[in-house]
């Protein structure tokens, strides 16, 4: 009997993006089965459940609800397969799981495409051999290196040129529609073979598969119990101001102030990360409704707020947040950032009926709150 295939699995489930989603998925009313090699959360994962998932299950349904999790590497195939064995019920798979530090990239290329390519490559793998065709990947606006037109449309050329970590992004984007077109032929002649044999259609090997641009997700759960907790000092403009505001960081530097921008700061498009995981719930509900129609595509979207926000428009708004100026210096430009990355989110508004509702006043604020009550991040008070 065909297992009840209701089970979302998301791998990275309990980083940034990939836990708020884990909380949009449960209140949606998804089953959802949490995969991570626990590298970049102080979350310890000697315990059997991490942190980050006693206060997702606290959010959710004050911590009762099961919420499977395995603490594994998408480098480790046969792990990877013994999770599908254990939950047969799996249909969907939202792939938030990679390395994400732009910098760190440069200095570690080898480590970004083995983890990156060679992991998603065998949770594709995998995925196949157990009949799970859909896919949700957590794609990066970074694919559009310094764009041509501003804002951005999903259409505009995609670059392997700006950093290794934004190469793996688009050689995925690749491979992730390859895959899609291989499994078109794929169910293509095997139709004509059992229409030859007068036999049933009753496979379909065809994929589904959303690709999706994160712009700049920002921000943090409202309650104060969930935000972004990256190790050691953060890359990322937000989780670094967050640092300066609380005191572990003595100030901001501000990479550049001689962009063609209105302030000469980098101009990036900052969407709420509850906004972010929404539209991963769209994603989903886009991937039932076409497949019943019968349709199956790989398709990128954009998740962006549509509002190009400077760098110095972000240190305001926080510091505004935080009640104080926050201080900074400015420095030389960062290498490989380009002046505008601005979202154009039509398609995704019209075609997932998403939209970024949370406005920048709320992301800093959220930020605020979950910072100054977590100041060393998950480690800072652990729920008894
Ligand atoms: C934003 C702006 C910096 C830190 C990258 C990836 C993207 C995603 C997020 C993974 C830039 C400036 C930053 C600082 C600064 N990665 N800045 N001082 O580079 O737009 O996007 O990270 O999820 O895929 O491409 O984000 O937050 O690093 O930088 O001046 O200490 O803030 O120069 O202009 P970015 P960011």
């Amino acid at each position: 009997m065909t297992p009840n295939k209701s089970s979302i699995l998301v791998t990275g489930g309990c980083g940034y993006v990939g836990s708020h989603t884990v909380l949009s998925l449960l209140q949606s009313g998804y089953k959802v089965i949490v995969l991570d090699n626990m590298s970049n959360t102080s979350c310890s994962a000697a315990t059997t459940e991490p942190e980050i998932l006693k206060r997702i299950k606290k959010l959710h349904c004050g911590g009762d609800q099961d919420i499977p999790f395995y603490a594994v590497d998408i480098i480790d195939k046969q792990a990877l397969t013994d999770v599908f064995t254990l939950h047969p019920d799996i249909s969907t798979v939202i792939h938030c799981a990679g390395l994400k530090s732009v910098g760190e990239s440069g200095r570690k290329p080898l480590d970004y495409y083995h983890v990156n390519l060679a992991g998603t490559i065998n949770l594709l793998q995998v995925m196949e051999d157990f009949g799970v065709r859909r896919i949700v990947f957590s794609s990066s606006a970074t694919v559009y290196g310094d764009p041509p037109k501003i804002p951005i449309p999903e259409d505009s050329p995609i670059v392997a040129s700006m950093s290794t970590y934004g190469r793996t992004k688009v050689f995925l984007e690749h491979i992730i529609r390859d895959l899609c077109v291989a499994s078109e032929i794929k169910q293509r002649d095997y139709v004509l073979a059992q229409e030859k044999q007068g036999a049933e259609i009753e496979t379909d090997y065809r994929w589904s598969a959303l690709l999706l641009r994160y712009f700049n997700p920002a921000g943090a759960h409202p309650s104060g119990l969930m935000g972004e907790d990256p190790q050691g000092v953060p890359n990322n403009l937000m989780p670094y101001l967050a640092q300066v505001a609380v005191g572990n960081l003595e100030k901001l530097t501000i990479f550049g102030q001689d962009y063609p921008t209105k302030d000469g700061t980098c101009i990036r498009d900052y969407l709420h990360v509850m906004d972010c995981a929404d539209g991963h719930v769209a994603a989903l509900a886009k991937i039932e409704q076409d497949e019943a129609a019968g349709l199956y595509q790989c398709k990128a979207y954009n998740l962006g707020a549509g509002t190009g926000c400077s760098v110095l428009d972000m240190v305001h708004a926080f510091s505004k947040a935080v009640g104080r100026d926050l201080p900074y210096v400015i420095s030389a430009r960062r290498a490989g950032d380009v002046p505008n990355l601005t979202a154009d989110s039509t398609l995704a508004n019209q075609e997932l009926n998403w939209k970024a509702e949370r406005s920048l006043e709320q992301m800093c604020e959220d930020l605020w709150r979950w910072q100054r009550k977590n100041p060393r991040g998950f480690n800072s008070q652990p729920l008894e």
